[in-house]
């Protein structure tokens, strides 16, 4: 699950090409969307059908006549499911929201006020994870980083005054832009042009590998 009280962050981008990086490794994956915004489920909308394929569920609309649980399915044998979040949960949606998640990744922008709203959203995280017992869970990625800026430092003294991980440094590079335009993650683009991101992502996806080696709970799915 990506969370961020902040809008812009970098949740989509993160949800997004954690789905393609699983969908590509040859999971059973599904995107869920709560973001009215629908970014992640319009994603997935340009996704060529020939890709590896990602199960969508726009979990932000509440359409008429099914019930929450049927609309919030997952096709039976997924292996895989990322959940992309709105901007501003409260702790309460956040408390709940978050309980069954194996994972929690946070992506934090080098500026002055993502800095402050994530230092905020980190404490509701951790009350939430306390009120589920489940501390251990929760990882920081700092996001659209341009190294050698002084609000870079800034960023890294403060995720280094964190009691959580830092599991990945993402520079700003368009070809996340470009990817997310043809409904890809940078995995699937030719190497040549995404080597360096690739590079940055992989203690990224090993962190997230080692979250779902010991999943609390089966992922519900109706057969
Ligand atoms: N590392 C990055 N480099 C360049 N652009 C990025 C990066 N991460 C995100 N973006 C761009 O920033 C914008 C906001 O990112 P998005 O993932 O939609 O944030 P959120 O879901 O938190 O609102 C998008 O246009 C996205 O393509
Ligand atoms: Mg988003």
């Amino acid at each position: 699950m990506v969370v961020n009280p902040k809008g812009g962050s970098g949740k989509s981008t993160l949800a997004t090409n954690l789905a393609s990086w699983c969908a590509h490794s040859g999971y059973r994956t599904a995107l869920m969307d709560f973001d009215a915004q629908g970014s992640s489920t319009r994603w997935a909308g340009k996704r060529d059908a020939r890709r590896a394929p990602i199960q969508a569920i726009a979990a932000y609309e509440r359409p008429e006549g099914v019930t929450r649980t049927f609309q919030l399915r997952l096709l039976p044998g997924t292996e895989r499911l990322i959940v992309d979040t709105p901007a501003a949960l409260d702790v309460r949606l956040l408390t709940e929201v978050t309980r069954d998640a194996d994972g929690i990744l946070l992506p934090v922008l080098p500026s002055d006020i993502d800095i402050h709203a994530a230092s905020h959203c980190i404490g509701d995280l951790l009350v939430a994870a306390r009120i589920n017992a489940r501390t251990d869970r929760i990882a920081v990625v700092a996001n659209r980083v341009r190294q050698n800026t002084r609000i870079y430092q800034a960023l890294m003294r403060f995720l280094a005054s964190l009691q959580i991980p830092l599991v990945g440094i993402l520079r700003d590079a368009q070809i996340y832009v470009h990817a997310a335009a043809a409904g890809l993650g940078i995995f699937e683009l030719p190497p040549r042009l995404a080597r360096r991101d690739i590079e940055q992502w992989q203690s990224l996806l090993e962190w997230t590998n080692s979250r779902s080696e010991h999943p609390h709970e089966q992922l519900r799915t109706v057969g």
